[in-house]
């Protein structure tokens, strides 16, 4: 058998990884700015992480959600804590995109309607519908397309309210800083007015926090930069450091019901002990200030470098702009300095999503390395 052949593949084979230095199969040394699509939150194989799963492995490493589980509510206790978020019920995943379809489900549920406000380019997956509130036509499928979307630009109040107003709108989606899409969010008062107009509608206000979320904006969630309180907030990447979980906070004043959402695998033994380990260093490292501290460490290289147009985002979620494509300096950080940065469908924009844990010393290498690529 081979194998589906979806991904275009850098000719890299990383075998083991420690922090921010992933090694290849041939004993090569890269530095992991990009986590791996922003997943690795904690750095590779935290001491902290490895013990926690393993010590869970030795123990159960899974049972089915017909059983009680309490690594589930030590997880939601632990994360109410310490991202503020107590007045929200949890229900664990696996995937970013099953985070934001469960979201999805549970705000047509919880409304009886079945329409989607989501924004221009926008990221939320690719299960049916959260592909459907997804901004690219290419990875939607006729049977995506059943969903009803609308999709408006961040910032556009106008449209917004006309859009709302026709009253049969279920969730409206939003990245608060948009991944896949290039690092753009909406204003504070754009977001706000949003945040009043969904309450005003009974609309279910989603804040997919998957990229963005768990430390990574220098808030534990980037929606608290702007003042609101979403309804339903969608977790993964960062919240497992690798390990394959997401998981929906849910208002309490949407009510659960037995039956209502369900899955297999989410929530296991396994899953909330690499949840629990990554809470625990991000509170006990002080992870969030770092990733607030950097960003204005990293705005001030980035001044230095007149090639660059602007740095978006927030925290250690940033992207460089540049006024040329960026997919060759990328394969040049690779291959010559030795470095991971991502892309982004803003094809002039570099990613960079390291860890949460590096320091100033990382990113003065980075900013040799790319200084070195563009000269
Ligand atoms: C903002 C956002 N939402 C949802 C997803 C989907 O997550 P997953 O790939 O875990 O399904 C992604 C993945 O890149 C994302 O960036």
């Amino acid at each position: 058998m081979q194998l589906f052949d979806v991904y275009p593949l850098y000719d890299v084979t990383p075998v083991s990884a420690q922090g921010i230095v992933v090694t290849d199969d041939k004993g090569t040394e890269y530095l992991d700015f990009y986590g791996g699509h922003a997943v690795i939150s904690i750095g590779h194989s935290h001491p902290h992480y490895v013990k926690r799963i393993t010590d869970q492995l030795n123990k159960i490493g899974f049972y089915s959600n017909s059983v009680k589980n309490p690594l589930q509510e030590e997880v939601a206790t632990k994360l109410g804590q310490l991202s503020g978020c107590e007045d929200y019920n949890l229900f664990m995943c696996n995937s970013g995109a099953e985070a934001n379809e469960n979201a999805l489900k549970l705000a047509s549920f919880h409304t009886g309607k079945s329409r989607v406000i989501a924004f221009t380019n926008g990221f939320h997956g690719r299960t049916s519908a959260a592909v459907a509130a997804t901004d690219n036509r290419k990875i939607n499928a006729p049977i995506n397309l059943q969903q009803k979307v609308t999709f408006l630009p961040f910032n556009d109040l106008q449209a917004f309210q006309s859009e709302i107003e026709k009253g049969d709108v279920c969730a409206v989606i939003i990245e608060t800083i948009q991944g896949v899409g290039g690092l753009d969010e909406p204003s504070t008062e754009f977001y706000q007015e949003v945040a009043s107009l969904c309450k005003a509608h009974k609309t279910v206000l989603i804040a997919d926090e998957v990229q963005c979320g768990f430390g990574r904006s220098g808030k534990f969630f980037a929606f608290q930069h702007h003042g609101i309180r979403p309804d339903i907030i969608s977790v993964a990447k960062g919240m497992g450091n690798g390990f394959p979980v997401g998981g929906i906070l849910i208002h309490e004043d949407i009510k659960a019901s037995h039956g209502l959402l369900g899955t297999t695998f989410g929530g296991n033994h396994l899953a909330c002990a690499a949840t629990l380990a990554v809470l625990e260093v991000i509170g006990s490292e002080k992870l969030v200030e770092n990733a607030a501290r950097l960003e204005e460490y990293f705005k001030a290289l980035a001044k230095e470098v007149p090639q660059i147009k602007r740095v978006k985002g927030r925290g250690l979620m940033l992207g460089l702009e540049f006024d040329f494509e960026v997919a060759d300096l990328r394969k040049s950080l690779i291959h010559n300095q030795k470095l991971f940065t991502g892309g982004a469908k803003d094809k002039h924009v570099l990613r960079v999503l390291p860890a949460l844990n590096i320091t100033e010393t990382h990113l003065d290498t980075f900013f040799k390395a790319l200084i070195a690529e563009l000269s």
